[in-house]
This record gives C-alpha cells, sequence and structure tokens, in this order.
C-alpha cells in the first residue's frame, strides 16, 4: 500500500476519498475489526472476553505496551498511574475561568492542551522516557480534570483525588462526593462504568484517533495529539452520540412516546432527524460493543428504584428497526453509543457529561495509536491531496473597481 501511495503521488494522480472511506493512513498492530462479521479485537483478544474479564487499566496496559500485564506489572502500572491523579494547584485556577454552564467537553480538551504548559519536561515526542511520563499523566489526570469540570459546572467544591481507590472508584468520588462526607461507591455501578470504559478504549482509525494521529504526525507532543482528539470526539456524529441519543429519546417521550411515529419521520429523512445510536462506518452488522451495553443497561436499570421510560422507547426503536428494510437495506444496526447513555443517566451523570465519559475511555486508545504512530518509521507528516474545483488563473481588480 505504501508504494501505491509514494507511485501515486510521483506520477501526479492522488485519489479522491471523501471521508477516507476506502483510504489506510497507516498499518497498525492495535486493533483489528471486522465490520462485517461485528468482531472487534485489541491486540488479538476478542472484546467480549476482555469486557468481562480485564479491568480498564489491565486493557489500557494492553493497549499501550502491547501484551496483557502480568499481576506484578499491572500493579507497578497501577501505582504509577496512582502517584499522578493531582493536579497542580495552579491549574485548578482554569476550571474558575471557564463559565459555569460551559460544556465539559471544551473545557476537558483545554485543560488536557494545558498541561503542555504545567508539564514542560515531557513534551519530546522521541525521548521514550518523556513519552511514558507523559502516558502516565494522562492516564492519571485526565479522570481529576474530568471530575473538576463537572464539580465547577455545578458550583460544588473540587475534591483531591483518593489515591487508595481504584481508578473508577476515586473517579466517581471526585465527581459524586462532597467534602467533609464519606462516600460509598456503589460496586455495581463501578464494575458497570469499568466495563464501557473498556468498550470504549480503542476502535482503530476512527475520527479523533485519526485526529491523534494527524496532529501527531507533524511531532506535536502527545497532550496536544490528545487534546485535538478530545475536541474530535465532541462532534454528534462520533462521541456526542451519547448525548444525542438521550435528547432523541427525551424528544420522542416529550413527544407522546410514540416511536414508530418517529422512525417514519427518520426514512421521510426529515432535515436534522436520523436515528443516532444506529449507524457505523465500519460495521455493517450488530456493534459487538453494542449487544454487550445493551445487557448492561438493561442490568443497571432493572436496579432502579423507578423504572426509566426512555429504556421502553430505546428497545423498541430498536426492535422497530431491526424490522424495517430501511434500516436493514442499509445495514444500520445500533452502535455502541445507543444504551450508553441510559446506564450513565442511571448513574446519575448528567446528559452534558457523556461524552466526557467516552474520551476517558478512549483515551488509552488515543495514547497507544500516537505511540505507535511516532515509533513507526513509515509515517510521514500527514498531508492529504485535493482535488482543486476552484477558479483558473484570474487577473487582479483593485478595489476601487470591483
Ligand atoms: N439514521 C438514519 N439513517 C442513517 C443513519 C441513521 N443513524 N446512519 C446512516 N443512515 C443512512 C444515510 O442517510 C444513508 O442513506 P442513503 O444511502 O439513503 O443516503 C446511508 O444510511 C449510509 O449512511 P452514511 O451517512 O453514508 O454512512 P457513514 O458511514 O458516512 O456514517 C455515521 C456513519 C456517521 C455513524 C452515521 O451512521 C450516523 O450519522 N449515525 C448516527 C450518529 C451516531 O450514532 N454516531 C456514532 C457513531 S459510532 C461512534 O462514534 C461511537
Amino acid at each position: 500500500g505504501i508504494g501505491v501511495g509514494k507511485l501515486l503521488a510521483e506520477t501526479g494522480h492522488v485519489t479522491y476519498d471523501p471521508g477516507f472511506v476506502n483510504t489506510a493512513a497507516c498499518s497498525s498492530k492495535i486493533t483489528y475489526i471486522d465490520g462485517d462479521a461485528g468482531i472487534l479485537r485489541y491486540r488479538g483478544y476478542p472484546i467480549d472476553e476482555l469486557a468481562g474479564k480485564a479491568s480498564f487499566l489491565e486493557t489500557s496496559y494492553l493497549l499501550i505496551y502491547g501484551e496483557l500485564p502480568t499481576t506484578d506489572q499491572l500493579a507497578a502500572f497501577t501505582e504509577k498511574v496512582q502517584l499522578h491523579t493531582m493536579l497542580h494547584e495552579d491549574f485548578k485556577r482554569f476550571f474558575d475561568g471557564f463559565p459555569r454552564d460551559a460544556h465539559p467537553m471544551p473545557v476537558l480538551s483545554s485543560a488536557v492542551s494545558a498541561l503542555s504548559t504545567f508539564y514542560q519536561d515531557s513534551l519530546d515526542p522521541f525521548d521514550s522516557d518523556q513519552v511514558e511520563i507523559s502516558t502516565v499523566r494522562l492516564m492519571a489526570k485526565v479522570p481529576t480534570i474530568a471530575s473538576y469540570a463537572y464539580k465547577t459546572s455545578i458550583g460544588q467544591p473540587l475534591l483531591y483525588p483518593d489515591n487508595t481507590r481504584s481508578y473508577v472508584d476515586n473517579f466517581l468520588r471526585m465527581t459524586f462526593g462532597v467534602p467533609a462526607a464519606s462516600y460509598d461507591v456503589d460496586p455495581a455501578f463501578a464494575k458497570v462504568l469499568d466495563t464501557l470504559l473498556v468498550l470504549h478504549a480503542d476502535h482503530e482509525q476512527n475520527c479523533s484517533t485519526s485526529t491523534v494521529r494527524l496532529v501527531g504526525s507533524g511531532q506535536a507532543n502527545l497532550f496536544a495529539s490528545v487534546s485535538a482528539g478530545v475536541h474530535a470526539l465532541s462532534g454528534p456524529l462520533h462521541g456526542g452520540a451519547n448525548e444525542a441519543v438521550l435528547q432523541m429519546l427525551g424528544a420522542i417521550q416529550a413527544d407522546g412516546g410514540d416511536a414508530a411515529s418517529f422512525v417514519r419521520r427518520v426514512k421521510a429523512k426529515e432535515q436534522g432527524v436520523k436515528l443516532m445510536g444506529f449507524g457505523h462506518r465500519v460495521y455493517k452488522n450488530y456493534d459487538p460493543r453494542a449487544a454487550i451495553v445493551k445487557q448492561a443497561a438493561q442490568d443497571v436499570l432493572s436496579r432502579m428504584a423507578k423504572p426509566d421510560p426512555l429504556l421502553d422507547i430505546a428497545m423498541k426503536l430498536e426492535e422497530i428497526a431491526l424490522a424495517d428494510d430501511f434500516f436493514v437495506s442499509r445495514k444500520l444496526y445500533p452502535n455502541v453509543d445507543f444504551y450508553t447513555g441510559l446506564i450513565y443517566k442511571a448513574m446519575g451523570f448528567p446528559t452534558k457529561m457523556f461524552t466526557v465519559l467516552f474520551a476517558l475511555g478512549r483515551l488509552p486508545g488515543w495514547i497507544a495509536q500516537w505511540r505507535e504512530m511516532i515509533n513507526d518509521p513509515e509515517t510521514k507528516i500527514g498531508r492529504p491531496r485535493q482535488l482543486y474545483v476552484g477558479s483558473p488563473e484570474r487577473e487582479f481588480v483593485p478595489i476601487e473597481k470591483r
């Protein structure tokens, strides 16, 4: 493939492939997807095995370093991450600077970007020790940043990380706990959240990951590249879909809860009306992650004192769509985010935080892909070509004569 790309450039030919539907921009050993068969594997391990058996930090280690950790390796990695969860005191002022009602995604992205200013000793992309420490800093500090973004938005004081807790427990406590009061994390919620993070941990060359690689290909540092990835993830066609699904379900409920009439509007291709959480560029079959999330949603929501009517609407939408030729012929199935929002809502997260949770999950994938890119001798600065369709050469007209 690399040879062909070179040849096309040399002969003056370019491939025209909007959305890179058929263009591989790199080779990678990290994640394998067979979209027709509904298969997803990280470093060769099937997602349904990892989601049940490996913790998020274990999965992160696998993605970043290429192998499942031994007990000692996982303990050492966990300890390193726990050591770095604190943010510099001055860094906390950032959270006061943003408007209270700011969406937490741009807050997260800006804060990740600002890591380059506070941790200037870890910016050299070719110094493996510096890359290692920025890897650990990102894994450790992003949950703290995410929780602080939320706490600020609701006017509550920030909580220091409690490094005796597990990764997910610590994040839940910083997010939902209050100072001077004990906070017991519901172990069932912590387990489900850990699994959801595993499910989101990598997905090869999706929009945000390609962004991270593209920014990094210019030799920008890991913090800068990941910050760009967070922005890419924020769009409603990508990570923002989990938030958009909940808004869609809420709108259907407010309209009387008629899933069938909503599906009719989708099929009529009404402006701006899509079945959010359905469809995928690569999966032309049931997204293997969606099946796991659906089961988790049913489990979590069945534990709630009050059932969530939005789950019924979601299940009805899925039932109608899977039996309708419009969706079947286009191979549109639920993707990972069709049911995640319902779980996050049940856990008490506001809708605005859903995409932040996706970012927390995708973080090790971004890091692993950036590290692979920077160490790959085939990497060149990303520089797509274009087909110019503008005006041919024209004569300049002075402003007074236009
Ligand atoms: N609802 C209704 N119709 C859809 C949907 C949908 N969710 N998704 C695709 N289609 C239709 C398109 O209108 C198109 O129909 P046409 O052939 O009649 O024009 C056909 O299916 C193919 O769709 P494309 O937009 O060409 O597919 P593409 O691969 O470019 O888009 C995407 C994939 C962006 C995920 C799309 O399916 C979508 O917008 N889904 C909703 C948003 C969403 O859930 N995003 C999350 C993606 S997964 C993730 O990031 C975690």
